[in-house]
Protein backbone atom coordinates (compact mmCIF):
# COMPACT_ATOMS: atom_id res chain seq x y z
CA UNK A 1 0.00 0.00 0.00
CA UNK A 2 1.26 4.03 -0.63
CA UNK A 3 1.75 6.26 1.67
CA UNK A 4 -0.72 7.19 4.29
CA UNK A 5 -2.06 10.57 4.14
CA UNK A 6 -4.61 12.85 6.40
CA UNK A 7 -6.20 15.58 5.58
CA UNK A 8 -7.28 18.20 8.13
CA UNK A 9 -9.67 20.58 7.19
CA UNK A 10 -9.46 23.75 9.09
CA UNK A 11 -5.97 22.68 10.10
CA UNK A 12 -4.16 25.89 11.29
CA UNK A 13 -6.99 27.06 13.41
CA UNK A 14 -7.16 26.06 17.18
CA UNK A 15 -7.56 22.94 17.75
CA UNK A 16 -6.92 21.47 13.86
CA UNK A 17 -3.52 23.07 14.39
CA UNK A 18 -2.71 21.33 17.52
CA UNK A 19 -4.18 17.99 16.17
CA UNK A 20 -1.48 18.52 13.24
CA UNK A 21 1.40 19.06 15.45
CA UNK A 22 0.24 16.02 17.52
CA UNK A 23 -0.26 13.90 14.32
CA UNK A 24 3.10 15.13 13.06
CA UNK A 25 4.59 14.01 16.56
CA UNK A 26 3.22 10.47 16.12
CA UNK A 27 2.92 9.85 13.07
CA UNK A 28 5.66 10.91 11.07
CA UNK A 29 5.45 8.82 8.23
CA UNK A 30 2.29 9.82 7.09
CA UNK A 31 1.62 12.91 4.67
CA UNK A 32 -0.08 15.85 6.53
CA UNK A 33 -2.08 17.93 4.43
CA UNK A 34 -3.94 20.93 5.46
CA UNK A 35 -6.87 23.56 4.69
CA UNK A 36 -7.67 26.93 5.22
CA UNK A 37 -10.10 30.16 4.37
CA UNK A 38 -6.95 31.99 2.60
CA UNK A 39 -4.84 30.49 -0.17
CA UNK A 40 -0.86 29.86 0.66
CA UNK A 41 -0.40 30.25 3.64
CA UNK A 42 3.19 29.24 3.83
CA UNK A 43 4.75 27.44 7.54
CA UNK A 44 7.69 25.71 8.32
CA UNK A 45 7.43 22.12 8.90
CA UNK A 46 9.96 18.98 9.55
CA UNK A 47 10.30 18.60 5.30
CA UNK A 48 10.45 22.12 4.62
CA UNK A 49 7.55 24.93 3.68
CA UNK A 50 4.29 23.61 3.68
CA UNK A 51 1.55 25.46 1.48
CA UNK A 52 -1.91 25.02 2.82
CA UNK A 53 -4.51 24.08 0.41
CA UNK A 54 -7.27 26.46 -0.20
CA UNK A 55 -10.69 26.15 1.11
CA UNK A 56 -13.91 28.45 1.57
CA UNK A 57 -16.73 26.33 3.01
CA UNK A 58 -19.17 28.98 2.14
CA UNK A 59 -18.08 29.56 -1.92
CA UNK A 60 -19.61 26.06 -3.80
CA UNK A 61 -17.15 27.09 -6.63
CA UNK A 62 -14.15 26.23 -4.64
CA UNK A 63 -15.02 22.70 -3.21
CA UNK A 64 -13.97 20.87 -7.26
CA UNK A 65 -10.70 22.94 -7.44
CA UNK A 66 -9.71 21.91 -3.46
CA UNK A 67 -10.47 17.90 -4.44
CA UNK A 68 -8.00 18.54 -7.35
CA UNK A 69 -5.74 20.01 -5.84
CA UNK A 70 -5.63 17.12 -2.47
CA UNK A 71 -5.67 14.87 -5.43
CA UNK A 72 -2.60 16.45 -7.01
CA UNK A 73 -0.45 16.43 -3.60
CA UNK A 74 -1.45 12.71 -2.95
CA UNK A 75 -0.38 12.18 -6.23
CA UNK A 76 2.78 13.59 -6.44
CA UNK A 77 3.73 11.97 -2.67
CA UNK A 78 2.47 8.89 -4.02
CA UNK A 79 -0.50 8.47 -0.77
CA UNK A 80 -3.71 7.50 -0.30
CA UNK A 81 -5.93 9.43 1.78
CA UNK A 82 -7.23 7.16 4.43
CA UNK A 83 -7.99 9.96 7.32
CA UNK A 84 -10.40 13.08 6.81
CA UNK A 85 -10.40 15.41 10.27
CA UNK A 86 -12.99 18.24 9.55
CA UNK A 87 -11.95 20.54 12.53
CA UNK A 88 -12.88 23.98 10.60
CA UNK A 89 -16.23 25.77 12.48
CA UNK A 90 -17.83 29.31 13.69
CA UNK A 91 -19.51 29.79 16.84
CA UNK A 92 -20.66 33.36 15.64
CA UNK A 93 -20.30 35.32 12.66
CA UNK A 94 -18.74 38.83 12.45
CA UNK A 95 -22.19 40.48 12.86
CA UNK A 96 -24.03 38.24 15.40
CA UNK A 97 -22.85 36.73 18.88
CA UNK A 98 -24.36 33.66 19.81
CA UNK A 99 -28.26 33.76 20.11
CA UNK A 100 -28.77 34.22 24.43
CA UNK A 101 -32.73 33.97 23.38
CA UNK A 102 -35.06 33.68 20.61
CA UNK A 103 -35.54 37.60 19.87
CA UNK A 104 -31.68 37.83 18.94
CA UNK A 105 -32.23 35.01 16.27
CA UNK A 106 -30.94 36.54 13.32
CA UNK A 107 -31.52 34.85 9.43
CA UNK A 108 -28.52 35.61 8.14
CA UNK A 109 -26.24 34.24 10.85
CA UNK A 110 -28.57 31.19 11.13
CA UNK A 111 -27.51 30.73 7.19
CA UNK A 112 -23.95 31.19 7.80
CA UNK A 113 -23.26 28.86 10.71
CA UNK A 114 -25.96 26.18 8.88
CA UNK A 115 -23.19 26.67 5.75
CA UNK A 116 -20.08 26.66 7.60
CA UNK A 117 -21.32 24.23 10.53
CA UNK A 118 -23.17 21.67 8.64
CA UNK A 119 -23.46 22.13 4.69
CA UNK A 120 -19.39 22.75 4.22
CA UNK A 121 -18.64 19.50 5.89
CA UNK A 122 -20.82 17.10 3.78
CA UNK A 123 -19.35 18.99 0.69
CA UNK A 124 -16.37 18.49 1.41
CA UNK A 125 -16.76 14.54 1.53
CA UNK A 126 -18.75 15.02 -1.65
CA UNK A 127 -15.66 16.01 -3.48
CA UNK A 128 -12.98 14.13 -1.62
CA UNK A 129 -15.11 11.06 -1.33
CA UNK A 130 -13.69 9.88 -4.98
CA UNK A 131 -9.80 9.75 -3.61
CA UNK A 132 -10.97 7.08 0.40
CA UNK A 133 -10.02 3.85 -0.62
CA UNK A 134 -13.26 1.66 -1.10
CA UNK A 135 -11.38 -1.80 -0.17
CA UNK A 136 -9.35 -0.70 2.70
CA UNK A 137 -9.79 1.34 6.19
CA UNK A 138 -10.48 5.09 6.19
CA UNK A 139 -11.48 6.99 8.91
CA UNK A 140 -13.79 10.75 8.52
CA UNK A 141 -13.89 12.27 11.59
CA UNK A 142 -15.53 15.86 12.09
CA UNK A 143 -15.36 18.12 15.01
CA UNK A 144 -19.04 18.72 16.23
CA UNK A 145 -19.59 20.13 20.13
CA UNK A 146 -21.31 18.68 22.92
CA UNK A 147 -24.39 21.52 22.47
CA UNK A 148 -25.10 19.86 19.21
CA UNK A 149 -26.89 17.02 20.93
CA UNK A 150 -30.94 17.15 21.41
CA UNK A 151 -30.99 14.98 24.21
CA UNK A 152 -28.31 16.65 26.32
CA UNK A 153 -30.11 20.34 25.96
CA UNK A 154 -30.78 21.63 29.37
CA UNK A 155 -29.97 25.17 28.99
CA UNK A 156 -31.22 26.62 26.06
CA UNK A 157 -29.73 29.55 24.14
CA UNK A 158 -27.16 29.89 21.06
CA UNK A 159 -29.77 28.79 18.37
CA UNK A 160 -27.90 28.74 14.97
CA UNK A 161 -24.70 26.96 16.74
CA UNK A 162 -26.61 24.30 18.72
CA UNK A 163 -29.17 24.12 15.21
CA UNK A 164 -25.99 23.68 13.14
CA UNK A 165 -24.28 21.19 14.93
CA UNK A 166 -26.97 19.34 14.96
CA UNK A 167 -27.80 19.09 11.44
CA UNK A 168 -23.87 18.47 11.14
CA UNK A 169 -24.49 15.20 13.68
CA UNK A 170 -27.78 14.17 11.17
CA UNK A 171 -25.67 14.21 8.14
CA UNK A 172 -22.89 12.12 9.41
CA UNK A 173 -25.33 9.63 10.97
CA UNK A 174 -27.47 9.66 6.97
CA UNK A 175 -23.43 9.35 5.15
CA UNK A 176 -22.30 6.91 7.79
CA UNK A 177 -25.46 4.34 6.60
CA UNK A 178 -24.43 5.62 3.00
CA UNK A 179 -21.19 4.77 3.28
CA UNK A 180 -21.62 0.98 4.61
CA UNK A 181 -22.63 0.22 1.32
CA UNK A 182 -19.99 1.69 -1.04
CA UNK A 183 -17.38 2.31 1.81
CA UNK A 184 -17.74 -0.33 4.43
CA UNK A 185 -14.29 0.12 5.61
CA UNK A 186 -14.85 4.05 6.50
CA UNK A 187 -15.10 4.84 10.46
CA UNK A 188 -17.19 7.77 10.85
CA UNK A 189 -17.10 9.72 14.13
CA UNK A 190 -18.40 13.12 15.43
CA UNK A 191 -16.22 15.03 18.19
CA UNK A 192 -16.54 17.45 21.47
CA UNK A 193 -13.16 18.82 21.84
CA UNK A 194 -14.41 20.16 25.36
CA UNK A 195 -14.15 23.70 26.05
CA UNK A 196 -10.51 24.53 24.54
CA UNK A 197 -8.74 27.78 24.76
CA UNK A 198 -8.93 28.90 21.16
CA UNK A 199 -9.50 31.94 19.03
CA UNK A 200 -13.91 30.20 18.83
CA UNK A 201 -14.20 29.91 22.85
CA UNK A 202 -12.29 33.16 23.44
CA UNK A 203 -15.70 35.51 23.98
CA UNK A 204 -16.53 33.01 26.40
CA UNK A 205 -13.31 32.40 28.32
CA UNK A 206 -14.20 34.24 31.38
CA UNK A 207 -17.15 32.18 32.33
CA UNK A 208 -15.50 29.13 32.22
CA UNK A 209 -13.76 27.83 35.20
CA UNK A 210 -10.29 27.09 34.58
CA UNK A 211 -10.17 23.27 35.37
CA UNK A 212 -12.67 22.51 32.62
CA UNK A 213 -10.84 24.65 30.03
CA UNK A 214 -8.28 22.44 28.18
CA UNK A 215 -5.42 23.57 25.72
CA UNK A 216 -5.14 23.10 22.31
CA UNK A 217 -2.35 20.75 23.12
CA UNK A 218 -4.69 18.56 25.58
CA UNK A 219 -7.46 18.62 23.91
CA UNK A 220 -5.46 17.50 20.20
CA UNK A 221 -4.02 14.21 22.74
CA UNK A 222 -7.09 13.50 23.99
CA UNK A 223 -9.40 13.48 20.53
CA UNK A 224 -6.15 11.78 18.81
CA UNK A 225 -6.56 8.78 21.31
CA UNK A 226 -10.03 8.48 21.09
CA UNK A 227 -9.44 8.38 17.33
CA UNK A 228 -6.90 5.82 17.22
CA UNK A 229 -9.32 3.61 19.30
CA UNK A 230 -11.64 4.57 16.73
CA UNK A 231 -9.44 2.88 14.20
CA UNK A 232 -9.30 -0.19 15.67
CA UNK A 233 -12.73 -1.18 16.13
CA UNK A 234 -15.61 -1.80 13.77
CA UNK A 235 -16.53 0.71 11.31
CA UNK A 236 -19.60 2.99 12.10
CA UNK A 237 -20.78 5.92 13.06
CA UNK A 238 -19.99 7.50 16.83
CA UNK A 239 -20.82 10.95 18.79
CA UNK A 240 -18.06 10.92 21.41
CA UNK A 241 -16.22 13.43 23.49
CA UNK A 242 -12.69 13.34 24.15
CA UNK A 243 -12.88 11.36 26.72
CA UNK A 244 -14.03 9.05 23.98
CA UNK A 245 -17.67 8.89 26.12
CA UNK A 246 -20.72 8.73 23.92
CA UNK A 247 -22.79 11.97 24.58
CA UNK A 248 -26.88 11.40 23.44
CA UNK A 249 -27.43 12.19 19.97
N1 LIG B 1 -13.02 25.67 21.17
C1 LIG B 1 -14.03 25.07 21.78
O1 LIG B 1 -14.23 25.23 22.99
C2 LIG B 1 -14.94 24.14 21.02
C3 LIG B 1 -15.95 23.47 21.73
C4 LIG B 1 -16.81 22.62 21.04
C5 LIG B 1 -16.64 22.42 19.69
N2 LIG B 1 -15.65 23.08 19.01
C6 LIG B 1 -15.55 22.86 17.58
O2 LIG B 1 -14.21 22.56 17.23
C7 LIG B 1 -13.94 23.03 15.89
C8 LIG B 1 -12.65 23.85 15.89
O3 LIG B 1 -12.83 24.99 16.69
P1 LIG B 1 -11.60 25.85 17.25
O4 LIG B 1 -11.88 26.06 18.67
O5 LIG B 1 -10.30 25.24 16.85
O6 LIG B 1 -11.85 27.22 16.48
P2 LIG B 1 -10.85 28.21 15.74
O7 LIG B 1 -9.54 28.28 16.41
O8 LIG B 1 -11.63 29.47 15.55
O9 LIG B 1 -10.63 27.49 14.31
C9 LIG B 1 -11.69 27.40 13.41
C10 LIG B 1 -11.21 26.88 12.10
O10 LIG B 1 -12.33 26.89 11.20
C11 LIG B 1 -11.90 27.43 9.97
N3 LIG B 1 -13.01 28.12 9.30
C12 LIG B 1 -13.89 29.00 9.82
N4 LIG B 1 -14.71 29.45 8.85
C13 LIG B 1 -14.33 28.83 7.70
C14 LIG B 1 -14.77 28.90 6.36
N5 LIG B 1 -15.75 29.70 5.97
N6 LIG B 1 -14.13 28.13 5.45
C15 LIG B 1 -13.12 27.33 5.81
N7 LIG B 1 -12.64 27.23 7.06
C16 LIG B 1 -13.25 27.99 7.99
C17 LIG B 1 -10.81 28.43 10.32
O11 LIG B 1 -10.00 28.63 9.18
P3 LIG B 1 -8.83 29.72 9.10
O12 LIG B 1 -7.63 29.05 9.71
O13 LIG B 1 -8.66 29.98 7.66
O14 LIG B 1 -9.31 30.90 9.87
C18 LIG B 1 -10.11 27.70 11.45
O15 LIG B 1 -9.16 26.81 10.92
C19 LIG B 1 -15.19 23.81 15.46
O16 LIG B 1 -16.00 22.97 14.68
C20 LIG B 1 -15.90 24.10 16.77
O17 LIG B 1 -17.30 24.23 16.61
C21 LIG B 1 -14.79 23.94 19.65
Amino acid sequence: MSRQATLIVGGYGGVGAALADALAEQEPKTLLLRSRRAQSAVTANSEGAEHALALDLRDTRQYADFAAAVKARLAAADATLTRLLIASGILQTAAQRPERGLRELDAAAFHELMTVDALGPLLVVQALLPLLPRREASHIAVLSARVGSIGDNRLGGWYSYRCAKAALNQGFVTLSRELARGHKHCQVTLLHPGTVDTALAAPFRDSVPDDSLQTPAQSAAHLLAVMQAREAAEPGIAYLDWAGKPIPW
